[in-house]
């Protein structure tokens, strides 16, 4: 691919979401409250379609390990960045570490509730040296701030990889 076809592809972010953040909106909301990730999709859409120049977000939810990694390899290298809540992958997968680590695309992992505050086993994340940065525990606030400054991250030096 020539450097001007994969200028003009980088015009996305990659929001990844692992096992059962389908369920949001209805699965334990005193943990992870009521909104339902359509409704977090969509909020980091109307963000994303205000940047300038705008950018698309391509989301991906699964429950599946194998399925992020496969999105990883194919939309991660030529994405803005990425923005990943791993779910229960963050505490045990190194493969989806090893895949984000592959790809080398600014990556920012978010949780909804404070994983630091909850049980030990989620207290550890095999994610968090591969990332540029965690954000945790502000609920579907954090995907819009990442998405921010991923954004402003790509106004400094639109050619950055890392
Ligand atoms: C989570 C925290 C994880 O420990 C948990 O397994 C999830 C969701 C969060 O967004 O707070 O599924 O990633």
């Amino acid at each position: 691919m020539s450097e001007a076809a994969r200028q003009l592809a980088r015009d996305y972010v990659l929001v990844l979401n692992g096992p059962n953040l389908n369920l949001l909106g209805t699965r334990e909301p005193g943990v992870y409250g009521n909104t339902t990730l359509s409704e977090i999709v969509a909020d980091v859409e109307t963000v994303a379609n205000a940047a300038d120049p705008p950018l698309r977000i391509e989301h991906v939810q699964s429950n599946h390990e194998g399925v992020l990694i496969d999105a990883i390899q194919t939309l991660g290298p030529l994405a803005v960045g990425i923005i990943i809540n791993p779910a229960a992958l963050t505490h045990y997968s190194i493969a989806l570490r090893d895949a984000l680590a592959a790809v080398g695309t600014p990556t920012i992992e978010v949780h909804l509730s404070n994983i630091h505050a909850r049980e030990e086993f989620r207290h550890h994340s095999v994610v968090a040296p591969v990332v540029l940065g965690q954000i945790a525990g502000l609920g579907p606030d954090g995907y819009r701030l990442a998405l921010r400054h991923l954004i402003a991250r790509r106004a400094k030096s639109p050619e950055a990889k890392r």
